[in-house]
């Protein structure tokens, strides 16, 4: 039987929209996928061997896909492709508001908006438009209104289709899905998306609502994810002064099938585009409709996270500070940058926040990653008082401290007997993510502090 869907949009080639299509593109060669941006170098990069993201095994699907049933377009190329579309994915970001009402809280929907303007412009006869941005519930309220200018005869159906991949295990995350979930107001369109994804994902794992539970469960699997680093990471805290430990701890709670294993590694801080903007468009949301106590609960979580970012980095300076506090000349190595493992995405990680705190009281810093570049290094702490390091060995030479930032698995696996001679007599290593090699550190001599480990904190 002829498939509903024959030829896909997805307008947005980010972290989300690209690996996303490219996949659906490798499972349906029968279906045409095309992926528009309007930032005409990152579609250039899309078209290249150098692609716009890291990502483990997207390289060997996009080129499996591309060139066959898969395109990067510039936006304005795409106009076409949209009028002859059965289905376009809104894909683009929903950053926090920087101004107007709900500033700092509130997803900004502007650009949403405006994919929304582009497909009533363009449309012709049906199509399905289908949220895939992370979206504030009833949003597709607004959507549907700017929808209803298009043309006569032009008609929609409006679908949320969150995305549930994380960075790093995106290929995997969206080839064998926990879930995929489509919200919608009839059975058709949702049938007509289901049928694609069951091509390689079990029928049981096809979940549908109807569309504001879907846009709400997004915002909400995402709170109770960060919750459960913020939950873990206050009992860090606890630890390093009872002399408890925390991975002990998170193995035993988590033996617990009510509790389950998963997401119970204590750390320097969640961070990454999704957490914090989603709580607070969760906490932005509830306290518009009054909720005041629910929306109190879940700024907790966002709270507990700064303040975890902030102890980290105080921890690192307190023995190397002056009486005064100072921390000028004292050179500090940062071990990763990115939010965490295999992949180059600085957004909100949480070393902005421990290298700002660090540079305010006058560090130098030696950063050191394995795929974040230099510039966004600089995008996000400047480049005053920071060295970036082409090798973990360069960034730990003469440095009075060091910190394990990002859990990238060769930091593991330094050999710190062969290190130890090149830091500054006395210095501290903090591991941000306890993945250090406690024992390798102990034969050479040095000192480690790990999140949550009481006893390291009590010799
Ligand atoms: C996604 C989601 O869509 C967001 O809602 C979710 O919360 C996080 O993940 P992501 O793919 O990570 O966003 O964002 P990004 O990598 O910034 O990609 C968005 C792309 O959309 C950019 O390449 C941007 O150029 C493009 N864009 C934006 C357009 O093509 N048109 C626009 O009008 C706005
Ligand atoms: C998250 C969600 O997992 C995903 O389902 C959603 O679609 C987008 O947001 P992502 O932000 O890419 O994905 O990565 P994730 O693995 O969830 O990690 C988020 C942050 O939490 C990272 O900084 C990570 O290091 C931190 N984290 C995660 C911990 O500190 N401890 C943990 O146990 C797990």
């Amino acid at each position: 039987m002829k498939p509903l869907v024959n030829k896909i949009v997805c307008i947005g080639a980010g972290y989300v929209g690209g690996p996303t299509m490219a996949v659906i593109a490798d499972r349906c060669p029968d279906i045409d996928v095309t992926v528009l941006d309007l930032n005409e170098v990152r579609i250039a990069a899309w078209n290249s061997e150098e692609l716009p993201i890291y990502e483990p095994g997207l390289a060997a699907v996009v080129s499996r896909a591309r060139g066959r049933n898969l395109r990067f377009v510039g936006q304005t190329e795409g106009a076409a492709h949209v009028a002859a579309a059965d289905a376009v994915f809104i894909s683009v970001n929903t950053p926090t508001k920087t101004d107007g009402e709900g500033a700092g809280k509130a997803s900004d929907l502007r650009y949403v908006e405006s994919c929304a303007r582009f497909i009533a412009a363009h449309a012709k006869g049906h199509t399905i438009v289908i949220e895939k941005s992370t979206m504030p519930v009833r949003a597709a309220d607004r959507i549907k209104s700017i929808l209803a200018s298009a043309g006569l005869g032009v008609t929609f159906d409006i679908l949320s289709n969150p995305e549930f991949l994380a960075e790093g295990t995106a290929i995997r995350d969206l080839e064998q899905p926990d879930r995929v979930l489509i919200g919608g107001e009839r059975p058709e369109p949702i049938a007509a998306l289901a049928e694609i994804y069951r091509r390689w994902v079990p029928a049981e794992r096809v979940l549908s609502t109807d569309l504001w539970s879907a846009e709400l469960s997004k915002l909400v699997a995402n709170a109770f994810l960060a919750q459960r680093v913020s939950s873990i990471n206050s009992i860090s805290a606890l630890c390093e002064v009872t002399g408890a430990d925390i991975e002990e701890v998170a193995s035993v709670i988590g033996t617990d099938s009510r509790i389950g294993p998963k997401f119970l590694r204590a750390s320097v801080g969640f961070g990454g585009s999704c957490f914090q903007k989603d709580l607070l468009s969760l906490i932005y949301i509830s306290e518009s409709y009054g909720l005041t106590e629910v929306a109190a609960y879940w700024q907790q979580v966002v709270d507990l996270n700064q303040w975890q970012k902030h102890r980290f980095a105080d921890q690192i300076a307190a023995p190397i500070a002056t009486a005064e506090g100072s921390l000028r000349g004292r050179r500090i190595a940062i071990l990763g940058f990115a939010f965490k493992k295999d992949t180059n995405d600085v957004r909100e990680t949480p070393a902005i926040d421990v290298c700002r705190r660090l540079l305010a009281r006058g560090a130098t810093l030696a950063v050191h990653d394995y795929k974040v570049t230099p510039d966004s290094v600089a995008s996000e702490i400047g480049t005053q008082g920071v060295e970036v390091a082409a090798t973990p060995e360069a960034a730990l030479a003469g440095a009075d401290g060091v910190a394990v930032l990002t859990e990238w698995s060769a930091y593991a696996k330094l050999d710190w007997a062969r290190l130890a001679g090149m830091l500054k007599a006395g210095a501290v290593i903090y591991d941000g993510r306890n993945i250090v090699d406690a024992e390798a550190v102990r034969r050479a001599g040095l000192t480690l502090r790990s999140i949550g480990k009481g006893g390291q904190f009590n010799t």
